[in-house]
């Protein structure tokens, strides 16, 4: 039976495995996808030896995903622009490819279960870390009108910017942002993980029509609350995300499968 697994620390919460064996059923193959607990330090050591014993494919989560990324062979165009890498494919004699569904797992989301328009669509990214760096490539590719990065460091979301160097792109700290009619405002940052409030007037972030945070969880994030508060009319976390992103790595690992990610959505939200 292939066996495939997750890289983290934490981990053991992670819903990874069961949203891969509800895609293996789906589509009716076998799999063990299991949890791998790693620090820093054995991270490429575990690695290596999950693949010579016979590993089929890996994700890679939180904090491994750069480290990950400067230890494979090759890397895909998105892997690196993200910087970042979080599923790893085998390629034989050693050899791993890299690559980084998180960026198309934000765009299916919004774009086929919550219906949100992205080409001329203003979008606003909270956060200049590696979670606003992994989507900006993917929505830019979409033909945004505009994308605001708005960070509580500037320098950061100025690099950014830099890097990535497009005409729609720009940078300004919380305290400057207008958020544009009927924007898409996306929470990068890892405020929610605190439970820490961003500093966003309510009636600035009124004018945003959808406001999505990265994050999921049982309960609305402090993020979702204040959209909430503010009138927002889609208001949502990214559980959806999650499940398109390994749906992404799924479909790298067993070329052709179709998958219904909706319906794994569903399934896990009433387990969350
Ligand atoms: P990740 O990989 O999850 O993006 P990260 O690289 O540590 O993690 O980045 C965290 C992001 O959340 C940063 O943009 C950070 O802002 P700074 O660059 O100013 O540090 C942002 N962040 C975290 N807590 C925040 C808070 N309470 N208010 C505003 N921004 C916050």
């Amino acid at each position: 039976m292939a066996i495939f697994t997750v890289f983290g620390n934490p981990v053991a919460h992670s819903l990874s495995p069961q949203i891969h064996q509800a895609f293996a059923q789906q589509v009716g193959v076998e799999l063990n996808y299991t949890r791998s607990l790693t620090s820093v330090l054995r991270f490429r050591r575990a690695v290596a030896e999950f693949f010579r014993s016979g590993g089929a494919g890996a994700n890679v989560t939180v904090p491994f995903k750069q480290q990950a990324f400067d230890l494979v062979t090759y890397v895909t165009t998105r892997a690196q622009q993200a910087g970042a890498v979080n599923t790893l494919v085998p390629l034989g004699y050693g050899q791993l490819l890299g690559d980084n569904t998180d960026g198309i797992g934000l765009v299916r989301d919004l774009q086929k279960n919550l219906q949100q328009k992205l080409t001329n669509r203003d979008v606003v990214i909270l956060g200049a870390g590696g979670a606003a760096r992994g989507v900006i490539a993917p929505l830019l590719e979409q033909g945004v009108a505009s994308l605001t990065i708005a960070n509580r460091t500037i320098e950061k979301a100025n690099l950014l910017v830099e890097k990535f160097g497009q005409p729609t792109l720009q940078a300004c700290r919380f305290e400057q942002l207008t958020i544009p009619t009927d924007a898409l405002v996306i929470n990068a940052t890892s405020a929610s993980l605190t439970g820490q409030k961003l500093p966003l007037e309510s009636d600035e972030l009124a004018h945003a029509a959808c406001a999505y945070d990265m994050m999921y969880g049982a309960q609305p994030t402090a993020f979702m609350q204040q959209a909430r508060q503010a009138g927002v009319a889609v208001v949502q976390d990214g559980l959806g995300m999650l499940v398109e992103q390994a749906g992404a790595a799924f479909q790298l690992w067993h070329e052709g499968a179709e998958l219904d990610t909706q319906k794994v959505i569903q399934k896990l939200r009433k387990t969350i």
